[in-house]
């Protein structure tokens, strides 16, 4: 009789239980890792707010939009209750749809957010870019 190939034993048994147990600890240490941050980007994205106020934050566009909020320099209690009960067009988020925790985490997603490039970084915004780009527009000379 022929002796058991170790090599087969592990292909036959070790290797699957090691690539399941592997995992099993990248699941958990995913979770573990979530942040109030991911949280808040979930829930960002699930109630909606990216609808008027856009994916990052960055304020939207259109009929229904909202400002930058975007590292919002209020403080996290004016956060929440700005929530509780919005100035004007937006609608309110109670208890029922959002708890303090949930807006804590949807602070935490916001304050997360690359700051924006200073205007005078960017090229496109500088006279000379304006220039061409009028220069352009107006066509070649007659
Ligand atoms: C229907 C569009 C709409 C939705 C959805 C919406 N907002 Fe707003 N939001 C606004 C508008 C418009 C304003 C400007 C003030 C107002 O009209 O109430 C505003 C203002 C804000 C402000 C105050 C900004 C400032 O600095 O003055 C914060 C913070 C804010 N929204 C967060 C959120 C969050 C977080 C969500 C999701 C839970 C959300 N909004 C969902 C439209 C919306």
């Amino acid at each position: 009789m022929k002796a058991r190939d170790p090599a087969r034993g592990l292909a036959a048994y070790g290797a699957p239980h090691f690539i399941a147990l592997t995992a099993l600890t990248v699941v958990s240490l995913a979770q573990a890792a979530e942040s109030s941050s991911d949280r808040g980007k979930a829930l960002f994205d699930k109630v909606g707010c990216w609808e008027c106020h856009g994916y990052s934050g960055q304020g939207g566009t259109g009929p229904m939009s909202g400002p930058r909020i975007a590292r919002t320099r209020l403080p996290q209690e004016a956060f929440i209750a700005l929530l509780r009960r919005p100035i004007s067009m937006m609608p309110p988020y109670g208890p029922a749809l959002l708890t303090d925790q949930q807006i804590a985490d949807l602070y935490a997603f916001l304050q997360s957010r690359p700051q924006p490039k200073p205007a005078a970084e960017i090229s496109l915004l500088k006279g000379d870019a304006l220039l061409k780009g009028a220069a352009l527009l107006k066509g070649p000379a007659p």
